[in-house]
């Protein structure tokens, strides 16, 4: 049983591994077995993180520095993979960020910020990582939002861009099925890291209104990546594919009215 999560010996790329839930995610998949790439901006961080992944899982880990929504930075991805690994098995596409502000007061800049780094970035990683993806019979793991399919009056363009996750994860799951790569997406609820923080700033309120809704009774944690993530990775999920789990603690499913 424990073979079918098995990840000794494969290779994840892991954009945004260098906080929140994509370090939850780097922790889950390389405690099992998997060696890890994290891919992001900021250096220090990429470099930090990697060190203490290294000491906690005895797996090989690498930081590049990568922004996502710069193509030629992704493109020279997989030849600097190349040189300490053979090969990509695992894409999990997680670098994000959000600007929240009234749809009528985006510019057009903030616009395609935010769609060029959480969605067109996530395409490009795709694209790019497919011949070794289909080499290895691979997995690809999304990173979507409530906001795939709730809306929000200050996160327009946020949105779009995780409601189009959902749909990119379906087609990529379809086209790429012949090549036996499984793509699947994790749709996150409200979770505790630096992304949110903002958030519970400007509204006080939403503490209370968290543990209330969310049937869980409280806010996720990156930790709460790790096993999803692991199954998405892994052998256990060789028939699903195109598929997109809240990870929420229930929040979706519930209302506040009882
Ligand atoms: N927290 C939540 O409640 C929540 C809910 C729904 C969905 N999500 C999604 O979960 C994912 C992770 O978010 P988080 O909450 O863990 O936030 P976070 O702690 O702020 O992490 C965001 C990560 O994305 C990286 N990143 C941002 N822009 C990038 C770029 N252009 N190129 C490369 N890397 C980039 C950041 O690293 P650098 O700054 O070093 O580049 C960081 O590692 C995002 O896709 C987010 O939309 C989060």
């Amino acid at each position: 049983m424990s073979k079918l999560f098995d990840l000794d010996g494969k290779v994840a790329l892991i954009t945004g591994g260098n906080s929140g839930i994509g370090e939850g995610i780097a922790n889950g998949l390389a405690a099992a077995g998997a060696d890890i790439v994290i891919a992001a901006r900021d250096t220090k961080k990429s470099n930090q993180v990697a060190a203490t992944l290294e000491q906690r899982h005895q797996v090989n880990v690498i930081s590049l520095t990568v922004d996502v929504s710069n193509e030629d930075d992704i493109i020279a991805l997989p030849d600097q993979i190349r040189n300490r690994f053979e090969k990509i098995d695992i894409l999990v596409n997680n670098a994000g960020v959000n600007i929240r502000k009234m749809p009528e007061d985006f510019s057009s800049a903030e616009w395609d910020q935010v769609i060029d780094t959480n969605l067109k970035g996530t395409f490009l990683c795709c694209k790019t990582m497919y011949p070794d993806l289909a080499k290895a019979g691979g997995k690809v793991i999304n990173i979507g939002s409530m906001t795939s399919v709730f809306g929000s009056a200050k996160t327009a363009a946020y949105s779009a861009s995780k409601g189009a996750i959902v749909q990119l994860t379906r087609s990529l799951a379809v086209a790429w099925a012949k090549d036996h790569i499984q793509v699947n997406a994790l749709l996150p609820g409200w979770i505790d890291t630096p992304l949110t923080v903002g958030s519970r700033q400007t509204f006080p309120t939403l503490n209370e209104h968290i543990e209330q809704r969310c049937p869980a009774g409280r806010w996720g944690t990156p930790e709460d990546f790790a096993g999803p993530a692991t199954f998405l990775a892994s052998k256990a999920s060789d028939f699903v594919t195109g598929e997109s789990i809240f990870v929420d603690g229930g929040y979706s499913q519930s209302t506040l009215i009882i």
